[in-house]
């Protein structure tokens, strides 16, 4: 079967160009955007809203899921108001919706899911359901003319993995954390120090007036050949060394010691894995995306070694790069232009790997109840 866009717009039917209303609600941002893809692949970013609710959480160390759920209810139709006035569109402007759907907090994810549904229903628009990650996996696209295949490190809050991708839809996990997150391992540390939430940033700025040479802190899994990711016994580590610290100055050694490792680990697996995409592909592009490509010594970490290694190195811009719904709209029109529109019955999904044949045929965790996790 052959599947065509659906040119709904006026515009579209002219030029080919999409233009998709994209919603992001996954975690603790209720987000909006407007963007347009080219025929010739090129977006275009016509507005981006993020609300962020950080002060609803702060007091509680983290995101709590009935507060954020019910602060996206809230939030969502102003949040959407905003970002199609900011694109100075009328909803007849619009060849699609598309929402994340999963992985991530249900009680959230039903809210922009269920939105993006009655758009759809309301404007008999097509609906996609995104997958979060691929909206990470698409977002350097958001800055640049990227073209496929690259190599992709996905650092987020909860999530760190290598990925071939070839195009929406169509990527190999080539490796995956065995236990938590770079984003988790900033978050945690900085909660051990005492940082706040959300830790990253926190401990980012703190680092910047420290020197973490002193610190000898471990490496994880050394002997491995494999592109997996370890961060426990680093946050087990730095989080014993925080109860020790006394001044100010020896936390800011600490928090550049800690910083120094994360990035130090994404680089050697990232090379790892550099050397077994290079066999495959000639065209040799390296991108990092998700929250902790935000952090300045991780980006010229992974930009070292990849230069090391032959490849080209691309970031998304600083706001594309935490979580927001530009990336969510691109990927919702990449797919559109695929034909890959999802029925108004699509199901929110708590857990839903990027790479699903990948992660239930090797599982570095079990899949529970909710389904197959990384
Ligand atoms: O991609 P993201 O916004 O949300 C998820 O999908 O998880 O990533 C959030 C994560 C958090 O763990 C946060 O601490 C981390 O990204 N992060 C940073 C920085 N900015 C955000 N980590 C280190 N340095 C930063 N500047
Ligand atoms: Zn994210």
């Amino acid at each position: 079967m052959t599947m065509v866009a659906n040119y709904s717009s006026a515009e579209s039917r002219a030029t080919g160009t999409l233009t998709v209303l994209g919603l992001e609600t996954s975690c603790d941002e209720t987000a909006a955007s407007v963007v347009r893809l080219s025929p010739n692949g090129e977006a275009t970013v016509l507005s981006s809203v993020v609300h962020s609710q950080i002060d609803d959480h702060a007091a509680y160390g983290g995101v709590v899921p009935e507060i954020a759920a019910r602060s996206h209810v809230e939030m969502i139709d102003g949040v959407t108001r905003r970002a199609m006035a900011e694109a100075g569109l009328g909803y007849g402007a619009l060849d699609g919706v598309a929402a994340t759907a999963g992985p991530g907090l249900v009680g959230g994810v039903m809210v922009g899911l269920s939105f993006g549904k009655a758009v759809a229903l309301a404007r008999d628009l097509p609906l996609m359901a995104v997958n979060h990650l691929e909206g990470h996996a698409v977002s350097a696209r958001l800055g640049a003319r990227v073209c496929y295949p690259f190599l992709l490190l996905l650092a987020s809050g909860g999530h760190c993995q290598l990925l071939e991708v070839r195009g929406i839809g169509d990527m190999t996990r080539l490796g995956t954390t065995i236990d938590d997150a770079a984003g988790e391992a900033f978050d945690k540390i900085a909660k051990a120090m005492g940082l706040g939430y959300p830790g990253g940033p926190a401990l980012e700025r703190l680092a910047q007036a420290g020197d973490g040479s002193r610190f000898d802190l471990p490496r994880a899994l050394l002997g491995r050949k494999d592109c997996d990711f370890s961060f426990s016994g680093l946050k087990t580590a730095a989080s014993r060394l925080a109860q020790a610290c006394e001044t100010h100055a020896d936390r800011a050694d600490l928090a550049d010691a800690v910083q120094t490792a994360i990035a130090r680990q994404l680089g050697e697996r990232s090379e790892r894995a550099m050397k077994a995409y290079a066999e495959r592909h000639d065209a040799r592009l390296f991108v990092v995306a998700g929250g902790v490509a935000a952090n300045a010594t991780v980006r010229s970490t992974l930009e070292t070694a990849a230069t090391k290694n032959g490849f080209a190195f691309l970031a998304p811009p600083m706001a594309y790069c935490t979580d927001n719904a530009a990336m969510i709209a691109l990927a919702g029109a990449e797919r559109l232009r695929k034909g890959l529109t999802s029925d108004l019955d699509v199901a929110a999904r708590p857990r839903w790997p990027l790479d699903e044949r990948r992660a239930l045929d090797d599982p570095t965790h079990k899949a529970g109840r909710k389904g197959a996790k990384a």
